[in-house]
């Protein structure tokens, strides 16, 4: 016989090599809080239901709670024979304990102990995402409320096009976070539901109470369908989606800072500690955090293309492909929480150079539109004013001039409708002054969206609050 917990029906005991191929111990061991919380809620009902005795209870739970405290000393050798980590604790329970141990699988199969470990992993992962997210929406809104003032000039097809705050542009990331955080919401509501009671993949003969193991472990919904509850990996999915997705929001990020603190824009300086040197060009001073930010991008989409791909093909119930569903999302949520922790930072050091950025807006023709706007708001149907604000571009272009160095009457001269007040009109200050529709770049727009980010802050800190008081959290 094996001395596989399974083994019972084997002749031989498994083969090192397939052992070491099928074994997850190595990444799986970072559930070790929610495997043993989730055999404890697990052993309460069994108990509660009069399937094993409360004494066999009381022992699986101080049993549990002792090899936690080992786990978390650092004393407790994790076994590659023993597969997983299901099988690491349980062996070792028994070990300890004996039969009480024995009897804490009654009524469950790794299948559904192994969901209900990841769902409360990932839901536990959510909010310190969640949190970090929040984080970087803070520094963003510092970051345009102490630049209030600085002008430079917005991009399309990252050609100079008019004149905006800076702030505004921190504020649309802020705007993206936002999305962010209501995708992670979302992947929390879809993670905060209870596989446990779906047995290997069809229910079970005991008469166990899944609710009472739901209410236990704070789960607010509980998987209907056997089938489904084992072999859901949605939630895994939409977490690797909302990841891509908020990793594409770094990503933009950090290529503009990458570029906005190069030599040709100069529009921010990074702090010192930010960033690295050279081994060979003494001058150097380069963004590698922003460069690899937008680099570990390409790899949390691998992993959603890589479960995709996994899940697609595959039959119902459990097969054991899916166990390749963690090593992709542990690796995800470390590279989105650090990539966030570390943005936030970097932003919070970024200096914003007022003077470049204005001068970027001031040598150049980004008030065309409000030329244009000018003499439209005079009466001259747009397309004519647009066309008479690009002669005077041209007839710029051919003088070496900025459209606020031509003379009253050199504008006279492309349009008689132009009076004194076309000074005013188009400068930056007022350019950006009178963009005031609602989301425009105006400075009263702005300072009602850095009011409202406020606002969507401390609704979104309550969300994890609430969701951060659920948790489980058993102590050794
Ligand atoms: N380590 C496995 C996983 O991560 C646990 C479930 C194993 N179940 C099974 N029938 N072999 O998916």
């Amino acid at each position: 016989m094996s001395e596989k917990m399974w083994g019972g029906r084997f002749t031989k005991t498994t083969d090192e090599m397939i052992n070491d191929f099928q074994a997850s111990i190595d990444f799986d061991k970072r559930m070790y809080h929610e495997d043993i919380a989730g055999s404890i809620a697990h052993a309460r009902m069994l108990a509660k239901c009069g399937i094993i005795s409360k004494d066999d209870a009381e022992k699986i739970e101080k049993g549990l709670k002792d090899i936690l405290g080992q786990i978390e000393r650092g004393e407790f050798t994790f076994d590659v024979a023993l597969e997983d980590i299901h099988m690491n604790i349980e062996k070792r329970l028994t070990d300890a304990i004996g039969d009480a141990g024995a009897r804490l699988h009654t009524a469950r199969s790794r299948n559904d102990q192994v969901a209900l470990d990841t769902h409360m992993y990932v839901r536990r992962e959510v909010v310190a995402v969640e949190r970090l997210i929040v984080d970087m929406m803070n520094a963003l809104v510092e970051v345009a409320e102490k630049n209030q003032d600085a002008i430079m000039p917005g991009y399309t097809h990252l050609q100079r096009a008019q004149p905006i705050l800076f702030a505004h542009h921190m504020l649309a990331y802020f705007a993206m976070m936002t999305r962010d955080f209501e995708r992670f919401a979302g992947v929390y509501s879809r993670a905060d539901i209870m596989p446990l009671g779906a047995g290997a993949l069809a229910g079970t003969t005991f008469p166990i109470d899944r609710a009472f193991v739901a209410d236990e472990l704070n789960f607010g919904r509980i998987y209907h369908n056997s089938l489904d509850a084992v072999s859901d990996r949605d939630y895994i999915m939409e977490f690797l989606s909302a990841a891509s997705m908020l990793m594409v929001h770094l990503s933009r990020l950090a290529e503009e800072t990458i570029l906005w603190c190069s030599r040709e824009f100069s529009f921010v300086e990074l702090d010192d500690a930010h960033c690295t040197g050279s081994s060979m060009m003494p001058q150097k001073k380069n963004p590698d955090v922003s460069e690899l930010v937008r680099g570990k991008t390409g790899r949390v989409i691998g992993h959603l293309m890589a479960m995709f791909t996994t899940v697609k093909g595959l039959p119902l119930a459990y097969n054991k492909d899916l166990q390749e569903d963690k090593e992709g999302i542990f690796d995800a949520i470390d590279t989105v929480k650090f990539s966030l922790a570390v943005y936030a930072r970097i932003l919070r050091g970024m200096k914003v150079k007022k003077d470049v950025m204005k001068r970027a807006v001031d040598e150049d023709f980004s008030n065309a539109t409000d030329l244009a706007d000018y003499l439209a708001k005079k009466g001259m149907p747009f397309r004519k004013a647009h066309a008479v604000s690009g002669s005077a571009v041209h007839y710029c272009i051919e003088h070496h001039k900025w459209l606020e160095d031509l003379s009253l009457d050199e504008f006279k001269a492309l349009s008689p409708m132009f009076d004194e007040d076309i000074f005013e009109a188009i400068r930056p200050e007022t350019c950006v002054k009178n963009r005031n529709s609602l989301g425009g770049t105006s400075y009263t727009q702005v300072a009602a969206q850095i009011k409202a980010a406020r606002d969507i802050i401390a609704a979104d800190t309550k969300t994890a609050d609430e969701q951060e008081a659920k948790q489980i959290k058993i102590e050794a």
